[in-house]
């Protein structure tokens, strides 16, 4: 076996390893990312929370590949995810986003106007599962990516099961959180939530519902991990 396969690695590695790879693989010229960026940042926008470029794209290459017309995404942050989405479905989809912080929506606004990509998106501002229990869309969604509050997880992947058509997708983000998912040690609000998620997949599946996968993640933003599910 390779000696390095055993070997204890650590962010600066996994850091270093996904810029490389990105400066084959991801356009590192893009202005529209480069100032959604920056500009989320001077507003005063987490830096660390959207999806790095990896990911983004992951999730643009899915929505190709899937021929994805409508999203829903819970959590919009500055908008970078959904950008990398939007950029991906065709001129007669939709993304819905939905976000709680009216500050957020309005850099998101901002940012999804610049990037050209107002007319595909709507940002929709309140408490999300209070919006998506009260989305009644007469077409399903195609995808449901969840990336937003960890503590109610559980509830959002429940709406999403029933906005989502049957056969759809949905995406969680940051299901292994450094480690701490797994850690019954870690007991604060956010990690319990997508143990209770966890949880309620095993039933879901068991019952038919649902089947899933979690594909671990290392890079710039450390340990963690995408949950890829689909109903049935
Ligand atoms: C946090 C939230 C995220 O969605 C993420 O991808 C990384 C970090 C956070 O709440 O710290
Ligand atoms: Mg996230």
């Amino acid at each position: 076996m390779d000696p390095r396969a055993n070997a204890p690695s650590s962010i600066v590695e996994w850091t270093e390893a996904e810029k490389y790879q990105n400066s084959f693989l991801i356009d590192e010229e893009d202005d529209t990312l480069e100032f959604i960026l920056k500009n989320s940042i001077s507003h005063g926008l987490p830096s660390h929370m959207p999806v790095s470029a990896g990911e983004g794209k992951f999730l643009n290459l899915l929505i190709k590949c899937l021929g994805v017309k409508r999203v829903l995404e819970v959590g919009t942050l500055g908008g970078y995810s959904a950008i990398w989405m939007a950029r991906a479905i065709p001129e007669d989809g939709k993304l819905v986003t939905l976000e709680l912080n009216e500050t957020y929506a309005q850099v998101a606004k901002e940012n999804i106007v610049q990037a050209g990509l107002g007319d595909k998106c709507q940002i929709i501002v309140g408490p999300a599962h209070e919006t998506m229990t009260n989305l009644q869309p007469e077409i399903p969604f195609d995808m449901v990516f969840i990336d937003a509050d960890k503590k109610s997880y559980p509830k959002y992947f429940r709406e999403a099961k029933r906005l989502v058509k049957k056969g759809g997708v949905i995406i969680v983000d940051n299901v292994i959180r450094y480690g701490n998912v797994h850690d019954e040690s870690v007991n604060d609000e956010n990690t319990v939530g997508i143990r209770k998620l966890l949880a309620e997949l095993k039933e879901d599946s068991s019952k038919g519902e649902i089947e899933a996968t979690t594909i671990p993640t290392v890079g710039e933003k450390g340990f963690d991990g995408f949950l890829y599910a689909i109903r049935k």
